[in-house]
């Protein structure tokens, strides 16, 4: 039977940190198997064991992860004071323990990831993964016409940073010009930022794609779902065509 210290699993519960959970159990608030510990160094299995804090049941949960369909308007961080913010377009009581993967700028929307595995954010932003991440934008302005070739070859931005080889393709014009710009690193500002070297302006802008992961286009803007394991699987597909 796995036994684990009680303060050590309710961190790992997410009910605070290890020093807060110490602080409830000697408080008298966590109940084990219907009995109050408090006692932080206390065994407890931690498959069976009933632990209740507020006479609340915590159990252990899967870990979740989330395809969000961020708005523009909202902006990447767990909580701010001024600003909505992605988290807040979840419940509240779902809220605890996630945020999302990566960055997005606030006038960007698209495919977000949303979880409680730091691991899984950590392997994906890591640089040396090279995860692709794909989007599409509405640009302005008159592109180069060697623009596909400057992004193939490795752009330099306007400020001297050298990006690593990425793909530039224009699609169909309608009324407007939108392009699909295939990343493998995260720069801040990077769309925007290339496609201004090639003589554009980011007018809006979409992830729609990360790793083999691609936007459900059920999930209206502001909405999301829980993975299933096959796209948990292809997010962490490594890239297996070069740019
Ligand atoms: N590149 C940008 O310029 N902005 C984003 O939000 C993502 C990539």
């Amino acid at each position: 039977m796995p036994r684990m210290r009680l303060d050590k699993l309710l961190a790992h519960l997410n009910c605070g940190s290890r020093k807060e959970v110490q602080a409830m159990i000697r408080a008298g608030r966590v109940q084990v198997n219907g009995t109050v510990e408090r006692d932080p160094a206390a065994k407890v299995d931690s498959d069976s064991a009933q632990v209740m804090l507020d006479g609340q049941a915590q159990r252990y949960q899967a870990q979740r992860y989330y395809m969000l369909n961020k708005p523009a308007g909202v902006i990447t961080a767990s909580r701010d004071a001024r600003h909505d913010t992605v988290l807040d377009l979840f419940p509240e009581e779902m809220r605890r323990g996630l945020f999302a993967v990566g960055r997005l700028d606030k006038d960007t929307e698209g495919l977000l990831i949303v979880t409680d595995d730091g691991a899984l954010s950590h392997a994906l932003m890591s640089p040396s993964r090279h995860v692709y991440k794909v989007y599409e934008a509405v640009v302005e302005g008159t592109l180069l016409p060697e623009a596909e070739t400057r992004f193939e070859t490795g752009l330099t931005l306007k400020d001297g940073t050298v990006c690593l080889p990425a793909r530039l393709e224009r699609l169909a014009v309608g009324g407007e010009q939108r392009v699909r710009v295939t990343l493998r690193e995260g720069k801040y500002h990077q769309v925007k930022r290339m496609i201004a070297a090639v003589g554009g302006v980011v007018v809006q802008l979409r992830r729609v794609q990360l790793g083999g992961l691609r936007l459900d286009p059920a999930l209206t803007e502001g909405a999301f779902r829980a993975l299933t394991e096959r796209e948990l699987e292809l997010l962490q597909q490594p890239a297996r065509e070069s740019i």
